[in-house]
């Protein structure tokens, strides 16, 4: 054995005493390829593995190619579905890179959500002046049809609305003040959806949204108006499920049993729940990467065994699947030392992480779930 492979595998297995202290019943780290995949664990309890990926990482990067091949079973763009991907000149729609993953999702026989229709981020810089002319709502329309009618039932669910609630906006059921919101008011929302289903009837339709794990004032209310506007729109019919993006933060303050009330409460809107962008912050933690990859597993499994023990949670999705591809290296994420983020299951170089084991053994101990 080679001394490269030999001083790995001694510093997973240094990894691996440090954590065990931290967690219990962990499987010892191995880079070894003879464990069932995270796809198989998951759908061994009846639910889904998948990761977020770009356009670009998919054609230039065979090996991650082959790794998002042996661990998930679906696949969300991170960005090529975005209005600001397809249309950043207004009336010239530009599918291409969306399109290199439909395909690869269908040749790969990996199922892939559409992500996202309705966002305050990422829109073309031409779309704030055209919303508040008199067309703007016809403007708004056109986006949604053309490109949720552009991939069709390819699409497996997709995240209509994302991220419309920001309570420090102050605007009534903690409404962010989007320009959609600015432009058209709360009913915004609904309208998106009402579009959506008009086009893709057998579609599930999600919202998606961030800042609801975590037991700090800031998340209290964001899991209240959140419960608010789903309940509202699932007593329209025009949801089925419901995205809770997962960004976890080494260090926040997490509480189980309030967690898995709120959880509680969503599944109480018989709404499918996904863990739609899963990935850690480690800004928090030290920088020696195994104490680092200690602590982000140990968190992870802490949020992971509330998460996927809640029967109405269908799948996770961790947002970059390897360290590689990660949008926690940009600032203000970024940690202060420089170094590099350590939150996706696997590392720069595709292997296995404390973090890779610490999502095994939560799917591994998830109730199993009828499809
Ligand atoms: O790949 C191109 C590169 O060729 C080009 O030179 C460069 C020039 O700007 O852009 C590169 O594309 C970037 C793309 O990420 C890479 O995948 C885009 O600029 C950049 O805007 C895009 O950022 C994405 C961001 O959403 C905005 O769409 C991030 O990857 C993605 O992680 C992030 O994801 C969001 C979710 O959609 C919603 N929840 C929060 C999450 C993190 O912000």
């Amino acid at each position: 054995m080679s001394s490269r492979t030999t001083r790995r595998r001694l510093i997973a297995a240094m990894a691996a005493s440090s954590m065990l202290s931290l967690m219990d019943n962990v499987r010892a780290v191995s880079t070894d390829n003879d464990l069932p995949s995270l796809r198989s664990r998951a759908e061994r309890r009846g639910l889904f593995f998948g990761c977020g990926v770009s356009a670009h990482a998919i054609q230039a990067d065979p090996q991650f190619r082959a790794a998002v091949i042996a661990d998930c079973s679906e696949i969300v763009p991170t960005a090529e579905m975005k209005w600001g991907w397809i249309e950043s000149r207004q009336g010239h729609e530009v599918f291409s890179d969306a399109d290199v993953l439909v395909d690869f999702s269908t040749q790969s026989k990996l199922k892939i959500r559409g992500h996202t229709a309705i966002w305050h981020q990422n829109l073309p810089n031409w779309v704030p002046m055209v919303l508040k002319d008199q067309n703007g709502a016809a403007t708004f329309e056109r986006h949604i049809r053309n490109v949720l009618g552009h991939f069709g039932d390819r699409i497996a669910s997709w995240d209509v609305v994302n991220e419309a609630i920001w309570p420090q906006d102050r605007l009534p059921e903690g409404l962010r003040n989007s320009i959609f919101q600015q432009v058209f008011g709360p009913k915004y929302i609904e309208r998106a959806y009402e579009i959506a289903r008009a086009v893709l009837p057998k579609t599930p339709l999600f919202y998606n949204e961030f800042g609801v794990e975590y037991n700090d004032r800031f998340h209290a209310e964001k899991r209240a108006a959140t419960l608010q506007l789903l309940t509202r729109l699932k007593r329209r019919g025009l949801i089925d499920g419901f995205g809770i993006q997962s960004h976890l933060h080494v260090g926040w303050g997490f509480d189980a049993k309030l967690f898995q009330q709120f959880l509680s409460d969503a599944a109480d809107l018989e709404l499918k729940i996904l863990l739609t962008e899963f990935d850690v912050n480690d800004a928090n933690a030290p920088a020696d990467f195994s104490v680092r990859d200690a602590a982000i597993a140990d968190h992870a499994r802490r949020y992971l065994d509330v998460a996927l023990g809640e029967k109405a949670v269908k799948g996770l999705i961790v947002w970059g699947l390897s360290d590689r591809y990660t949008w926690l290296n940009a600032p203000p994420y970024a940690r202060p030392d420089g170094l590099p983020n350590r939150g996706q299951p696997l590392d720069q170089n595709l292997q296995r992480k404390v973090l890779w084991h610490a999502i095994a053994s939560s799917l591994d101990a998830a109730p199993v779930r009828n499809q």
